[in-house]
């Protein structure tokens, strides 16, 4: 498939500062592409940059074969976006909403009616196209949102955090609507700070940390970059973490590394002998591990081992199968 986003080592400088940091991503068309990265990582302003909103200090950008920064109103077409923040005009209603932003992409009568009574379906608002925006829930502005970035019938789609502070049900039903617009053939490029939802919903992730791409790939590809088999993790008290680590290194034969207050070690496959001679190791120097448990590879532990540090929000998925300890017994 053709790449339909080429973004070739893309700079962007506020002042002295490098908000991001020669970003190379390609798109392929059809994909559901990921940009995965804590607050401050340069999601945004990759995406302004996209959209020619921000101008790019050095690199270039092509979408669908034209360079941006040569054809800005051409590209602005191929194009629909929602933004991070809800921008809903909230003194105006569902279906003045949609017929505003209908007549700003230049459709016209009669198309412009059909495609808002599509949208007011496809949103599930029929019922609210007259009701003013502003008394809508969360859900229903993003759902609004949704359709009205799709109201030109764009190629691409562009979502910046489409599911920051919705509720699990309405992060659902989100999910439903982006792999619905794909299968009916749109490329999605979204942003997100969920591991969850990059997991879950796209095809090739990109995650980036102080403007930086540190790894590209599928989800699958990023997890066995971590480790081909499972990880081994031990959480301890701070004040035992230096100490069981020197411990465990010489005698377990498989890389481990330190994060804090745990230990985490990759090993080959299953292997449930790894627990209990990490246990007899630590029992002989009197360590006493709080959990100690072994998982397959989540796109947490790929979110640790690149960035160093974890991402808030985490699934839950990584502690499930811990077994907590408590006074040297599992528990
Ligand atoms: N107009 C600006 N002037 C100066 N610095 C900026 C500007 N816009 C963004 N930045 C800085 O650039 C960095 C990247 O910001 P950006 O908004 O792209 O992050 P983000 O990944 O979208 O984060 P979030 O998840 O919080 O939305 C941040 O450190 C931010 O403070
Ligand atoms: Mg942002």
């Amino acid at each position: 498939m053709a790449n339909i986003v080429e973004i070739s080592s893309v700079v962007k400088k506020f002042g002295d500062f490098t908000a991001v940091d020669h970003v190379s991503i390609s798109v392929k068309e059809g994909e559901i592409y990921g940009i995965l990265g804590p607050n401050g990582a340069g999601k945004t302003t990759t995406i302004n940059m996209l959209l020619g909103i921000l101008p790019i200090t050095s690199g270039a950008i092509h979408i669908a074969g034209l360079d941006i920064a040569k054809n800005p109103e051409k590209v602005k077409q191929l194009i629909g976006m929602m933004t991070q923040e809800t921008v809903v005009e909230t003194d105006l209603t569902a279906r003045q909403n949609l017929e505003i932003f209908a007549a700003l992409y230049h459709i016209s009568e009669p198309l412009r009616s059909r495609r808002v009574a599509e949208a007011l379906k496809e949103a599930e608002l029929e019922k609210f196209a007259e009701v003013k925006a502003g008394t809508f829930s969360g859900g229903m502005q993003r759902r609004l949102e949704l359709v009205k970035s799709m109201i030109q019938d764009p190629k691409l789609l562009i979502l910046d955090e489409p599911t920051t502070g919705l509720d699990v049900q309405n992060r659902l039903s989100m999910w439903e609507r982006i792999r619905a617009l794909n299968a009916s053939g749109v490329t999605i490029i979204l942003t997100t700070q969920y591991l969850e939802e990059a997991d879950a919903l796209c095809d090739r992730i990109a995650i980036i940390d102080h403007g930086v791409v540190k790894a590209i790939g599928t989800p699958s590809e990023l997890k066995s970059m971590v480790s081909k088999g499972n990880i081994l993790e031990i959480t301890l008290k701070l004040s035992d973490a230096e100490k069981a680590y020197r411990a465990l290194k010489g005698r377990l034969k498989i890389p481990l590394e330190i994060r804090g207050d745990r230990i985490l070690g990759s090993l080959e496959k299953a292997d449930s002998s790894a627990i209990s001679n990490a246990i007899s190791i630590l029992e002989r120097e009197h360590i006493q591990p709080l959990a100690i448990g072994t998982h397959l590879p989540t796109m947490n532990d790929v979110f640790v081992k690149l960035t160093g540090s974890a991402l808030r929000d985490t699934t839950g998925e990584q502690t499930s199968s811990m077994i907590k300890m408590r006074h040297g017994i599992p528990r």
